[in-house]
């Protein structure tokens, strides 16, 4: 929770991440994926807030709050700012809805003024995989990926994505206008860091580089359930001791290759009872790196060593992937008046790379895209005790209206003929 609030602008940006914290699929904990009932509650209260300040709102088939607040003349092109709405099961409150809701601060901030261009907020449906296990359904729609394949992708429950389009009220039929406008400027997100490096190098904000690529896949190892109390050691074929094995290796390849991250983060046995060895175990892994070669390398040698661990075992190994993404770059002239906004609040420019993955590299493959990062005390996000200060909720706002008055000024800004 943050410890200082300094402004009242400030203050009302943590009050409504801590309302749309509110709504959860869970009593006494936040959880709020894809289209779950919590998501049209909402979307209900960030409409509250904007419909005042002349902002037209629809939610596109995918889920997706877009909310268009006018330019100064009709038909003048628009600049995206937004991030996500869903969140990981036993959330913070800030991870996304964050900036979604200074989105909507710096459209108050413009107190009725037009610029040359329109804003459109975007509160995307869907980040974080969690209900179907794929990413990204919520951007990538506007960038016209939201594919049979993925609408065909089922959830715990054998409702498809397509299923859960239709059950929220929404209409397939229209995904195609989901799809960015031609001539869309660009898309800014704001985001906490969600790491410890900006509050290390005690800087408030950071204009972001690059996201990093990441490597989703789902694992098994299949072994042969037996009685736990009758069949000797040596002759198991035990798929979470298996599993486990392999855990450590992935933990052991990440410590052992500079900035590689992997992660298992899930793990499912069955049939799952004290006294019967597993014959299967379902595993999730996450691998992530600044460089698509060495994320790629790491992937492959965690197969092969699966297999040679099953092998060995006398079990068999099967995986397949669940997402694939490249390193994306950030836009450079983005970047450049980023740090200048940044400077025009009285910080220092910095810049990094992010470890975690953003609608903002989804948009990117379309449209120039650039990230703002707030520093996140402790480094702590993906968790209950996720904060950010009002101090540093102050200075974003200051830098994002700086950065707003920048492009509107700027010729070169209005002179990229960019097509969505
Ligand atoms: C999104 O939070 C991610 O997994 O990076
Ligand atoms: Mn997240
Ligand atoms: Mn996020």
């Amino acid at each position: 929770m943050p410890t200082t609030v300094n402004t009242t602008r400030a203050h009302t940006v943590i009050a409504r991440c801590l309302r749309l914290a509110s709504f959860t699929e869970e009593t006494g904990s936040i959880r709020r994926t894809f289209l779950s009932p919590p998501m049209r509650a909402c979307h209900q209260e960030i409409a509250r807030w904007i419909e005042p300040l002349g902002v037209t709102i629809r939610i596109d088939a995918a889920g997706n709050l877009r909310g268009l607040y006018p330019a100064a003349q009709p038909n003048a092109p628009r600049l995206l700012i937004g991030s996500h709405l869903d969140t990981v099961p036993n959330a913070g409150a800030y991870d996304g809805v964050l900036g979604v809701v200074l989105a909507v601060a710096l459209l108050e901030q413009l107190q009725g003024r037009r610029l040359p261009f329109g804003i459109e907020a975007v509160g995307f449906s869907e980040e974080e995989g969690v209900r179907f296990g794929t990413p990204f359904i919520g951007s990538r729609a506007l960038v016209g990926r939201l594919d049979r394949e993925l609408l065909d992708t089922k959830d715990m429950q054998g409702r498809s994505v397509r299923g859960a389009i239709e059950a929220f009220g929404l209409n397939l039929e229209e995904i195609p206008e989901a799809k960015l406008e031609d001539g869309t400027l660009g898309y800014i997100e704001f985001h906490m860091e969600q790491g410890p490096v900006l509050e290390k190098m005690n800087q408030p904000l950071a204009a972001v580089e690059a996201i990093a690529g990441q490597s989703r896949r789902e694992f098994r190892f299949i072994g042969r359930a037996n009685h736990a109390g009758t069949t000797p050691m040596n002759l198991r074929h035990d798929a979470i001791a298996a599993a486990a094995e392999w855990i450590l290796k992935v933990e052991r390849m990440a410590q052992d290759i500079p900035g590689l991250v992997a992660t298992v983060g899930q793990i499912e046995a069955t049939p799952g009872a004290a006294n019967v060895i597993a014959a299967e175990a379902r595993l999730s892994l996450d691998v992530r790196h600044g460089s698509d070669q060495i994320r790629k390398d790491a992937v492959d040698n965690l197969i092969r060593l699966a297999q040679e661990i099953a092998v060995r075992r006398g079990l068999s190994a099967r995986q397949s992937s669940v997402l694939k993404q490249s390193t994306v770059a950030m836009d450079p002239f983005f970047m450049a008046e980023i740090e200048k906004a940044i400077v025009a609040t009285g910080c220092k420019p910095y810049r990094m790379m992010s470890g975690a993955g953003h609608d903002a590299m989804i948009l990117a493959e379309k449209i120039p895209t650039a990230m703002i990062f707030l520093r996140t005390p402790g480094g702590i996000s993906h968790d209950p005790a996720e904060s950010v200060t009002g101090e540093d909720i102050e200075k974003a706002i200051e830098c994002g209206l700086h950065l707003l008055d920048q492009l509107a000024a700027s010729p070169q800004f209005h002179k990229r003929t960019i097509r969505a």
